[in-house]
């Protein structure tokens, strides 16, 4: 499924009246089965953004459609979300069995996927587990068995794997991939790290600080499957290097700006 962010803007009014102008005139698409990263620097409007083509916030401007094929039932978009944002008192087969139970799967089947997606993402054996008994890779592999096991034509990831530890997440980065390569979702993912972007994705799509605006859409044309090995091949070390040189600027004015 194709996702099409048409003219997006979105302005927040504040408690005391003023308004925080978050995005800005935002047009992306993301085609079938592309893995785009969504980079920018903090505080630009990307979970902003991810929230707005999730449904769960309206733009103040513009729209966000989806294109293409898609079986009824399943829900087109589901989100992983930086904190994990895990039910505390459900366990690991309740946490992913969530979406299914609202979506009023019967027993049976909802039992099929649970068991399917908690395989697919390394959780067997952690089934009974409570999130609080979990480490951090752990508990974002229920995120992302949660989301999957909807069947969304569209993954929303906002920063996941940010909490992690840098090697825990080299390895759940190349374990998406894998799940991504047999599963061929449409990812929309966010960082603001350009090394994790160039990484995962097909194009990396660079906003500038806030109002978030569309600087650049960068096509990566490192080879697949992705490993550590490709970190310092020479298409990898230069798209870093083009990325970096295209947000330096606004880096460096975003370090001197006061927080909003
Ligand atoms: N509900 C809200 N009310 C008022 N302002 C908001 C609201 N939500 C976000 N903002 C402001 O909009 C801007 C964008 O926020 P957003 O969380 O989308 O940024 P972000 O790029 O995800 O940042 P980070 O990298 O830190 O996660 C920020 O200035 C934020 O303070
Ligand atoms: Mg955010």
């Amino acid at each position: 499924m194709r996702v099409v962010i048409d003219r997006v803007s979105k302005t927040f009014t504040d408690r005391r009246g003023q308004t925080v102008p978050a995005l800005d005139d935002i047009s992306l698409s993301v085609d079938a089965e592309e893995f785009v990263a969504l980079l920018g620097p903090s505080g630009c409007g990307k979970s902003t953004l991810l929230n707005i083509v999730a449904g769960l916030l309206r733009p103040s401007a513009g729209s966000v459609y989806f294109e293409g094929e898609h079986p009824a039932g399943p829900s087109v978009t589901a989100m992983v979300f930086q904190e994990f944002a895990l039910f505390p008192w459900r366990t690991v087969r309740a946490n992913v069995a969530f979406g299914l139970e609202e979506a009023g799967l019967p027993a049976a089947e909802r039992a099929r996927r649970v068991r399917a997606y908690i395989d697919l993402t390394g959780l067997a054996g952690f089934e009974a587990k409570y999130p609080h008994q979990l480490s951090g890779g752990m508990r974002q592999r229920v995120g992302i068995a949660r989301a999957l096991a909807v069947d969304p034509a569209v993954l929303l990831m906002d920063e996941p794997f940010s909490a992690l530890d840098a090697q825990t997440r080299q390895l759940m980065q190349e374990e998406l991939l894998q799940i991504w390569e047999r599963t061929r979702k449409t990812i929309l993912y966010v960082t603001h790290n350009i090394q994790e972007a160039v990484y995962m994705a097909d194009r990396v799509i660079v906003l500038s600080r806030r109002p978030g605006r569309v600087i650049a859409s960068v096509p990566i044309e490192v080879k697949r499957p992705r490993t550590e090995a490709v970190l310092g091949e020479p298409a990898f070390v230069h798209a870093v290097d083009r990325i970096w040189g295209l947000i330096k600027s606004e880096a460096r004015a975003a370090l001197r700006e006061a927080p909003p």
